[in-house]
């Protein structure tokens, strides 16, 4: 046993992942290396030897949310796991939640390849996958033999309806711990209706109504750069969202960008690009909803020092995708660590507690 901790640690260590595993892994598509990733993930058990030194019982990290506790303030987010097969795993590598999908109601074989890339020198990726999924029914029931692990699983569903959404709701919502109802991926045509205030409002309002379970319930929003009316309209639907029943906001999706690359022609960037413009949405969206709303930061996340600024700035907890693939999958772990001996040097015993700069390390 010692032996496999040994060898699990080492595949987890940065340098064994930055010199050898990923310069391996770079030279394979960027979609096919997700496959492996995927196959590989499929034994919760070798990866629970390897997350084992995760810091995830430790008190001073856990975070409340409505009805919740969850036992650290990061989380995979959507997009990674879309089909729900590996949230078992991924858990054990030391995020504290994990967002599946985004799941439909129906299967969908996704946009036309290629359509994914990395793009190194920025440490980011970008993507037009669309919803590559295999729909509610099969997912659901996948979900249902996750035993306790459902306590820190979140879904996210999408669709171009209301009655799309709603019927994933209904049948996700008693299994999991949390949905997130994707209106903001930038490369699935039809997702806009829910940009309209009234439509989201109305989409919301009929979950809360007619569907007794209470479950923590999120809106992922748009990004907005520089344009004043993306601005506008991210605080608009975020504000919508809340005052309609929703518990917060995911904040949010990856950058449109067009790049002759894809199949596609444009899609959504991710990674470390990010980062500035989620601590300024982060900043301004959880001022505007205040203390009671659950605020998830998401965009460029790779570090400790990330997540302390992103809690500074008001987010309940974040979430990370695409600096999993640069830094490997002892990540989570590294940041659950380095962000305790943070909260030791600056005297905090809390998430919640976190507030001003980072401490300089
Ligand atoms: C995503 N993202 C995403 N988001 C979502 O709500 N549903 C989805 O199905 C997907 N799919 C997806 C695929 C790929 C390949 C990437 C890179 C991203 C967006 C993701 O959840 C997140 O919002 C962004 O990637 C920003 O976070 P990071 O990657 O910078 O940590």
């Amino acid at each position: 046993m010692q032996l496999v901790r040994v060898y699990g640690a080492s595949v987890l260590d940065f340098h064994v992942y930055k010199h050898f595993i990923r310069p391996m892994l770079f030279t394979i598509d960027a979609e096919r290396v997700h496959l492996v990733a995927e196959q590989a993930l499929r034994i919760p058990m070798v990866w629970q030897v390897i997350g084992a030194q995760s810091k995830i019982g430790d008190g001073r990290l856990r975070i409340k949310l409505p009805g919740l506790s969850l036992p650290s303030p990061v989380g995979i987010a959507a997009g990674f796991d879309k089909n729900c097969i590996n949230l078992p795993s991924l858990l054990e590598l030391g995020f504290g939640f994990a967002t599946g999908g985004t799941v439909t109601l129906s299967e969908r074989p996704g946009n036309s390849k290629p359509r994914m890339m990395r793009v190194p020198e920025r440490k980011a990726l970008i993507n037009s996958l669309g919803f590559p999924n295999h729909g509610l029914h099969r997912v659901s029931r996948r979900i249902k033999y996750m035993g306790d692990n459902r306590n820190r699983i979140f879904v996210s569903i999408s669709g171009t309806i209301e009655d799309e959404i709603v019927h994933c709701y209904q049948e996700l919502s008693p299994r999991v711990a949390g949905i997130e109802i994707n209106i903001s991926s930038p490369n699935t045509a039809g997702l806009r209706v829910f940009h309209d205030p009234a439509r989201l409002r109305r989409l919301i309002e009929s979950i809360r109504i007619n569907i007794s379970h209470n479950g923590l319930l999120l809106v992922k929003l748009p990004p907005w750069t520089t344009e004043k009316n993306a601005r506008k309209l991210a605080l608009a639907l975020a504000e919508t969202a809340v005052s309609a029943g929703a518990d917060g906001v995911v904040v949010a999706n990856t950058i449109p960008i067009e790049d002759s690359r894809l199949a596609a022609g444009k899609g959504g960037m991710s990674g470390a690009p990010l980062l500035e413009n989620t601590v300024r949405m982060t900043a301004e969206i959880s001022a505007l909803l205040g203390k009671k709303a659950v605020v998830i930061a998401c965009g460029g996340v790779s570090s400790a020092e990330d997540v302390w600024r992103l809690i500074a700035s008001g987010a309940t907890a974040t979430q990370l995708y695409t600096a999993l693939v640069y830094e490997g999958p002892g990540l989570a772990g590294a940041i659950n660590r380095s962000l305790l001996k943070m909260m030791e040097e600056a005297g905090v015993d809390r998430i919640r507690d976190i507030s001003g700069p980072p401490p300089i390390r």
